[in-house]
């Protein structure tokens, strides 16, 4: 009788630690040939607890691999006009060499006008239409920070992707949309055929239990539950939820995967948190150094 293989965890916090250090090593180097370390900006508007906290271990992790890092704090009730001329004052500073603006913005202000200002070569966040279109088109481009650490992920575990079915579950422009064309591409990883599912797919779950790869970002606590999943199927969960929890902290984090019961029949599986998550910073990080060497835009 064959014997079942044991689920193996795709370590993100490990990866993620690895790239943290081969840029810091760069940067370290630069400094060395006095070359000015890349300098990261942020600028947040409103107080979303959610936001903040990303944004700060953001500025953190930057400042941990010696980026230069600044945060621009904007009232919630900022005019789109003056959000856009913080951005021009951005584009046009020397110093800075990528930022990001932190979504989800307030609802009187319209996300698309806001990304369309972002200078391309400073976007690091790969949100920008050029960007998004390079992507598309195959050329070389900053791409959005959580599909490319999957990418990454995949690719530093060797797991094959070539002609194997590819399911995403959610087509955000952030995530699902980005993860369906890196996937498609020919690439490897990638060189996958893809399905895309959302919320008007019918007959989700018959998708779902025929990939071979299965990328959740549906943001729904735990909904994918084993008997969505194929036997041996790779898992990789976007999600990142606070369930009510009779612990210290009276929360716990859980992703979009039923984690406990779907590890049981996955190949690999991401846990939640340290899987996907300290991914996303470690790319833009990444996109960050690419931008002070002007890798993508002179
Ligand atoms: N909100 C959630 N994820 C992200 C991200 O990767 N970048 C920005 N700018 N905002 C986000």
């Amino acid at each position: 009788m064959s014997k079942k293989k044991r689920v193996k965890f795709i370590d993100g916090k490990k990866i993620a630690a690895e790239i943290k250090e081969e840029i810091k090593t760069e940067i370290a180097n630069m400094i060395d040939n006095d070359i000015k370390a890349p300098h990261l900006a942020a600028v947040i508007v409103g107080e979303d607890p959610a936001s903040q906290t990303y944004v700060s271990s953001k500025e953190k992790a930057a400042h941990r691999i010696g980026m230069i890092s600044s945060v621009y704090k904007l009232k919630a009730d900022i005019s789109e006009d003056e959000l856009l001329k913080t951005i021009d004052f951005l584009n046009n500073d020397e110093d800075v060499d990528g930022f990001i603006v932190q979504l989800p913005l307030p609802d009187h202000i319209s996300v698309d006008t806001v990304i369309d200002k972002i200078d391309p070569a400073k976007d690091v966040d790969g949100f920008h239409p050029v960007n998004v279109g390079k992507m598309a088109l195959s050329q070389a481009s900053y791409v959005s920070a959580t599909p490319a650490g999957i990418m990454e992920l995949l690719k530093r575990y060797n797991i094959e992707t070539e002609g194997k079915h590819c399911v995403v579950l959610g087509r955000s422009n952030i995530v699902g949309s980005p993860m369906s064309i890196l996937m498609s591409k020919k690439t490897n990883p990638g060189n996958a055929t893809v399905t895309v599912c959302h919320s008007r797919t019918k007959n989700m779950e018959e998708y779902m239990r025929s990939a071979d790869i299965l990328i959740c970002a549906i943001g729904q606590p735990q909904f994918v539950k084993a008997d969505m999943v194929k036997e041996g199927a790779v898992v990789i969960d976007v999600g990142i939820h606070r369930l009510k929890a009779d612990n210290e902290k009276g929360y716990r984090i859980v992703g979009d995967v039923d984690f406990e019961e779907v590890a049981k029949k996955a190949s690999y599986i991401t846990p939640v948190p340290g899987g996907v998550g300290p991914m996303t910073i470690a790319i833009l990080l990444k996109n960050t150094l690419s931008a002070a060497k002007k890798e993508f835009y002179q």
